[in-house]
Parts: C-alpha cells; sequence; structure tokens
C-alpha cells in the first residue's frame, strides 16, 4: 500500500468511502464504488467495509464534514482497519485535516493515491517506473505536510540541504522540485531514443490497443498474436507498453501494442505522466477501441477512453471499436441497442476467441485503405530487389520486359518509397 516512509506492500484492512453528491445516477454511483473496491484490492487491500454519504455540498475542510469524518474514523478503528480510502481526490487540506482526525493509526488515501499505489506496483521497465515516480512526486508536492519530514532521507538527500533558517518542509519541496526536473529530463531522454526507434520502424503498419482498465485488451493481444501477455482480473494490469507482431498482411508488416488501461478521474497530472507510454497510441496508424460490452456502463467507459485521448491529443486517428466479452451478455437486446448506437462496431468474446477472423479482416480492410498502386519497372542489374518487392508488398501482376521487370505492385506508401529508393541508389 501507498505510504511514503514505509513502502511495503503487507495486507491491510480498508474502509471505502463514497459522496454521492447526485451529479451521477445511482446506479453509476454504486460501480464507481464497486471500481474503488476493485482498485483496493488491487492495491492489497481487504475491504472490510464501505461507507456512502449523500450531500449536495463538499465541504472544503474535510469533504465529508467533521461529524461524518468523526464517526468513520470511529467505525474504522472497531474493524481494525488501518486505512481509509476516499473514492474522490481530495484536496492538500482536506487530506491534511482527515489525517489529524484519524491520528497515526489509520492511513487517509484518495482514489489518486491508490491508483498511484497500483501504478507503483505493476510497473515494470525503467519508462514505466520514471512515469510513475514523476506521477508521485507530482502528487505528493502540494500535499506535503510535517508527517513527511524524513523525505530526503529516501531521496538521497545528503549534500542537498538548504542554508540556515529554511524549515524542513521546505527542504523537502525543494528536493521534491528537483527530483521532478531530473525525471522529466530522464522521461524527454527515453521519447528520444523511442522517436528514434520508431522512425526505423516507418514501413510498418502500427496498431494500438486503447480502452478502459480491464476491458480485455491484454486477451485480445492474446488471442491475435497467440502471445504470451500478462492478463489479469485487476486493474491497470498493464501499465508498460507490449508490442508484438501480428501476422503479415499482403506482405504489410503488422505489430500490434497494448496501452495502460484508462479509468474515469483519471487525473490530469497521471494522464501526462503516461504521455510516453501512450505514444503508441499517437504513432498507430489504427486505433482499436476496446470496451467491455458486458459492463452496464459501457458508454460511461466510451467517453473517458474519448476524454483521455482528447487529452494527450490523440484523436481524429483511424479507428475500429470493439465491443468484447459478448459472451457475458445474455439479454441479446444489449447488443441489438449497441449495434444500432454504433453500427460499424464490431462484437467479440478474446476470451473465448468468438469473431475473432472477423476482427481481422476488418483490420485488413483498414490496412488496405492504406495502400497505394503502382507500375514500376526494375532494372536487371536491380533483379536481386524483386524478392523483396514480393516479401513487402502485393504484386499484382509481373511482365518481364527487354528492358527489366515490370511490376504491378499495392502496399503501404512508405514501404512502396524505401524500396523504390533502392532502385535508385548506385
Ligand atoms: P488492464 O491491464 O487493466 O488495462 O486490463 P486489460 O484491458 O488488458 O484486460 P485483460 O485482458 O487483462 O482482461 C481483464 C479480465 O477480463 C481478465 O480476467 C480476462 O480473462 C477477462 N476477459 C477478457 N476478455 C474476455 C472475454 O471476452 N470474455 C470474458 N468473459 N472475460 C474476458
Amino acid at each position: 500500500m501507498f505510504t511514503v516512509e514505509n513502502q511495503t506492500n503487507t495486507s491491510e484492512n480498508a474502509l471505502i468511502i463514497g459522496v454521492n453528491d447526485n451529479t451521477c445516477s445511482e446506479s453509476e454511483f454504486n460501480e464507481q464504488l464497486l471500481e474503488l473496491k476493485l482498485l483496493a484490492e488491487t492495491a492489497g487491500a481487504v475491504v472490510v467495509s464501505e461507507s456512502v454519504q449523500k450531500r449536495s455540498k463538499i465541504d472544503p475542510a474535510t469533504h465529508i464534514g467533521k461529524g461524518k469524518a468523526t464517526s468513520v474514523i470511529e467505525q474504522a478503528k472497531e474493524l481494525k482497519c488501518n486505512l481509509i480510502i476516499f473514492n474522490d481526490d481530495l484536496g492538500p487540506t482536506q487530506l491534511k485535516n482527515l489525517q489529524k482526525l484519524a491520528s497515526e493509526e489509520i492511513k487517509i488515501l484518495d482514489r489518486t493515491g491508490l491508483i498511484l499505489d497500483i501504478f507503483k506496483k505493476h510497473a515494470q521497465t525503467k519508462e514505466a517506473k520514471t512515469q510513475v515516480k514523476l506521477a508521485h512526486l507530482e502528487y505528493l508536492l502540494p500535499r506535503l505536510t510535517r508527517q513527511w519530514t524524513h523525505l530526503e532521507r529516501q531521496m538521497g538527500g545528503i549534500g542537498t540541504r538548504g542554508g540556515p533558517g529554511e524549515t524542513q518542509i521546505e527542504i523537502d519541496r525543494r528536493l521534491i522540485r528537483n527530483q521532478i526536473t531530473k525525471l522529466k529530463n530522464e522521461l524527454i531522454k527515453i521519447q528520444k531514443h523511442q522517436q528514434t526507434q520508431s522512425q526505423s520502424r516507418a514501413n510498418l503498419f502500427r496498431i494500438a490497443l486503447v480502452g478502459y482498465t480491464n476491458a480485455g485488451k491484454s486477451t485480445i493481444m492474446q488471442a491475435l498474436t497467440n502471445a504470451d501477455v500478462f492478463i489479469q482480473d485487476q486493474l491497470f494490469a498493464t501499465l508498460d507498453t507490449t508490442t508484438r507482431k501480428l501476422n503479415n498482411f499482403n506482405g504489410v508488416s503488422v505489430v500490434l501494442s497494448d496501452t495502460v488501461g484508462f479509468i474515469r478521474k483519471l487525473p490530469h497530472d497521471l494522464v501526462a505522466s503516461f504521455r510516453s507510454t501512450l505514444s503508441v497510441a499517437n504513432d498507430a496508424d489504427l486505433l482499436l477501441k476496446v470496451v467491455d460490452a458486458s459492463s452496464l456502463f459501457a458508454k460511461t467507459h466510451m467517453q473517458t477512453i474519448d476524454s483521455v485521448l482528447k487529452e494527450l491529443n490523440i484523436e481524429s486517428k483511424k479507428e475500429l471499436l470493439i465491443f468484447n466479452k459478448i459472451d457475458l451478455i445474455q439479454d441479446q437486446s444489449t447488443i441489438k441497442g449497441l449495434t444500432k448506437s454504433f453500427p460499424d462496431a464490431i462484437f467479440i468474446s478474446a476470451q473465448r476467441k468468438l469473431k475473432i477472423d472477423g476482427l481481422l479482416s476488418k483490420i485488413k480492410e483498414c490496412i488496405e485503405t492504406k495502400f497505394i498502386e503502382k507500375t514500376i519497372l526494375i532494372p536487371h542489374t536491380k533483379g536481386a530487389l524483386i524478392t523483396q518487392f514480393y516479401k513487402k508488398v502485393k504484386v499484382e501482376s509481373r511482365i518481364d520486359e527487354y528492358d527489366g521487370v515490370k511490376l504491378k505492385i499495392k502496399g503501404l506508401k512508405p514501404t512502396i518509397e524505401s524500396l523504390l529508393k533502392k532502385i535508385m541508389e548506385d
């Protein structure tokens, strides 16, 4: 569980609390709480109880009002909980006041703090770890209170202390700001390295899977590529981008990338920190938007996907909408309704491998819309290149002529251009 001074992952008992301020329907609110419970469990906590408060005006000092806060803390103590998790994000003052009321026995955590904890647990690569660290420090900076006065110990602060008169909190803030700058620079370096890599793959057709967490992106990846990917009934099981090769289509190399799942109320800073992981979505020629069709909140999930993509400036891409988990739908009218609203969508079950062929042929159609046709003459002196044409593009006809071989070809523009360049080379 996420603590700054003691970052161990032992199981903790949690009480979760949600405030229903009437901005969403009762059922949507219940699904949010269910999601919070799954998030807490993913982080390793045991959710012992939940508390709901109806109020239209959020209390600026304690979010739920001092009376309710005191009673929830009492309830948590009785249930031997050492953690109270809020469904919403808490402002720095609210967090500070609530933590004061709860004393040191119980830790107060908000939704972002919880998500950050899971991110930290699941980050595998250097890039993901750097992004999580950055998001963590950006979250921490405005929330810094006296309880984190030993921060410099973790941050290797020796030799970086301020002059006399500087308070411990000021020192900590300065250390955090320095660390944030350092991490941002590291991420820029990683991104530059990735850009070089993606440029060298310019003649590939790139597909990226995006979607709400737990929608089944990794399972689709596995169904399409037979790849050994990490699949778990957990939120944010995938934090790092995984890329696998898909079968060639008419000579075109196709790669498929899985990305971090989206979630509602994903804080802006967190999205920004994951910009580089999500850059595969930005570079993609085709986006596969995955939605769990069995969720009552499929449409809200779709709105979340669109708003995160918008925030990342990844809009107006060629995309295919995929409704997954159709095996879980009992009522056929649900599928009928979705088909009516989204006539171009594809309905599959990645787990049961249902309609995967249909998905593959749709992908193929999308690739073909990117094809161009050309007739070229390969001089005999460049005859060795002919096999490359057969490998990388679709050869529609071949005529052996006096001065060379005439091919009518169809393929991706960058692939054809790079082959033509080879013909021109001395
Ligand atoms: P994140 O990594 O959290 O973003 O999740 P994800 O979108 O990659 O989902 P993942 O593929 O890990 O699947 C989440 C859960 O849904 C797993 O328990 C899968 O077995 C299950 N699942 C995936 N596809 C289907 C499906 O078609 N039908 C059913 N019934 N379950 C599925």
